[in-house]
């Protein structure tokens, strides 16, 4: 009933030549697939470069943030009007690179998934625990105090179209991934946690990626998990045959 989303965030990767050469390679090396969708959310920079290279290919675009405010005096910032222009459908909002070492609080994520709505950008939005949050037992309370503070305030149809990620910092970029029943515990806790928050048709259509080292070789147990509807991939994105081995998981 979820479609399967593989969303590959580049993060601060690739000009826009090189863009344009990952993007011709994951479409050579894709081939057909059907029943998911794949979304790129490349650097802004590289953005219309990437709509032009996936013309006709039916791959999503997400931009990597976006802005609170649709314009203004705001340097150095992207606005969510700016997204939908150059061909984006999703947003990327409140990753934890962002939350770390930019400041990004619950607050400003909630504002900018209003912007990305506004818009009709479907916001992609990222939550997850450290590992001293894990190892001190604090992890359920700061996924949700993450999921509250970004979609406590919407109407159950906009929760139900949006998309979650749950990633654990601790396996970001780590190569420590997540076993499927670690990753399957904290999502079926963030869907009944939707169901609180929204209502069961919310929860039940909300899809949760999994994110946090995703490679070709583990993200089939992970995809054969029940509540997670997809993969927010770092690393392994770059590279385009192991972006389309991701994409054609089997489970
Ligand atoms: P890696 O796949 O490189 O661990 O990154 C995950 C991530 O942060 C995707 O948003």
């Amino acid at each position: 009933m979820r479609t399967p989303l593989l969303a590959g965030n580049w993060k601060m990767h690739c000009t826009p030549t090189e863009t344009a050469a990952l993007i011709q390679e994951l479409r050579a090396s894709l081939g057909d697939y059907d029943q998911r969708e794949v979304l790129v959310a490349p650097p802004f920079t590289a953005l219309a470069t990437a709509a032009t290279e996936l013309d006709g290919s039916g791959i999503l675009l997400a931009g990597q943030d976006l802005h609170w405010e649709d314009s203004g005096a705001f340097t150095g910032e992207i606005a969510g009007p700016m997204l939908t222009a150059v061909g984006c459908s999703h947003a990327i909002i409140g990753h934890s690179e962002r939350r770390q070492y930019f400041g990004e609080t619950d607050g400003r994520v909630a504002l900018k998934i209003r912007a990305a709505l506004r818009n009709r950008l479907v916001p992609i939005v990222c939550v997850g625990e450290t590992l001293e949050e894990r190892e001190s037992g604090q992890m359920t309370d700061v996924i949700e105090r993450q999921v509250r503070g970004a979609l406590g305030a919407l109407d159950a149809r906009s929760i139900g179209s949006s998309v979650l990620a749950y990633e654990p910092v601790w396996a970001i970029g780590t190569g420590r991934v997540a076993t499927p029943d670690q990753a399957q515990e904290v999502h079926a806790a963030i869907r009944a946690l939707l169901g609180e928050i929204a209502d069961a048709d919310a929860a039940a259509s909300c899809r949760i990626l999994y994110g946090g080292s995703v490679k070709p070789d583990n993200v089939d147990t992970l995809m054969a998990q029940p509540d997670i509807d997809g993969a927010l991939v770092g690393g392994a994105s770059l590279k385009a045959k192991d972006f389309a081995r991701i994409v054609h998981f089997q489970s």
